[in-house]
């Protein structure tokens, strides 16, 4: 797919240094996640952040994420939407971010950027999970992970996830909190939220304030779909 190993490249070439915040002040770990822009890339008024969150030590597995502010609203006040692309196996960077509703759409010279004018961050600051370990950017150093994979461990490592990347993004600690996407996100989007409304459940003002989720054309069972 020439958009994907376009945008191998271009994340080879992101520079990430501290610059202003639009939001709010940053922490210093969001500032090292800062993307400041991309190749070929038009100008822009709102916000990129992408690295990593590990998420579980031991084992050296850690997820791959991009956030995009939003553009359209002001970004501090609009709501966060976790993208989980299906597959299972396919990268929301790669798909969601770079060939459905984020910010840009590739050109045809391979080069350059254009606006995407169905980007979804111009309602809402979306977050781009490459999910489970072992799908796009994101990785185990414990190589049986890959092995040992499914949709259970890929809730709870989502979660944790959650937990891990508000702590470097506090801003976005009690704010309206969504989950979407399509085909097998069938199982993970209503798996992950099962388990944030578990683990929420009876508390008053949650950090992670999970509002709802949205799945398009999902898979979820053979006899149901
Ligand atoms: C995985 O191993 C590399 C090389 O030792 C290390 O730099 C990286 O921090 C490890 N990842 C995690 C999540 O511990
Ligand atoms: C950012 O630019 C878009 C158009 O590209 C505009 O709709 C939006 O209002 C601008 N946002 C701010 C906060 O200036
Ligand atoms: C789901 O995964 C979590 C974390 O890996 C684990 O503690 C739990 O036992 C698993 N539950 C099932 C039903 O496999």
């Amino acid at each position: 797919m020439a958009a994907a190993a376009f945008l191998a490249a271009t994340m080879l070439a992101l520079s990430c240094h501290a610059a202003p915040a639009t939001a709010a002040t940053p922490t210093a770990a969001a500032k090292l996640d800062r993307v400041v822009t991309l190749p070929g890339q038009p100008r822009v008024n709102f916000s990129m952040y992408s690295g990593y969150v590990t998420v579980d030590a031991a084992a050296g597995r850690a997820l791959f994420y991009w956030l995009v502010e939003a553009s359209g609203v002001p970004a501090a006040a609009a709501p966060l939407v976790l993208w989980l692309t299906g597959g299972p196996g396919c990268s929301s960077v790669g798909y969601g971010a770079s060939e459905e509703v984020g910010a840009f759409t590739i050109n045809a010279d391979d080069k350059t950027l254009s606006l995407n004018a169905y980007s979804w961050n111009k309602v809402a600051n979306m977050l781009f999970l490459d999910s489970p370990a072992g799908v796009g950017y994101s990785y185990s150093n414990t190589t049986s992970d890959l092995y040992n994979a499914g949709d259970n461990k890929t809730a709870h490592d989502s979660y944790i996830f959650l937990v891990n990347w508000l702590k470097r993004f506090p801003q976005y600690k009690h704010r309206d909190f969504y989950i979407t996407r399509e085909s097998y996100a069938g199982h993970y989007v209503p798996q992950l939220s099962q388990l944030i409304y578990r683990n929420t459940k009876g508390i008053k003002k949650p950090v992670l304030n999970f509002k709802g989720f949205m799945v398009g054309n999902a898979v979820i069972d053979d006899h149901n779909d």
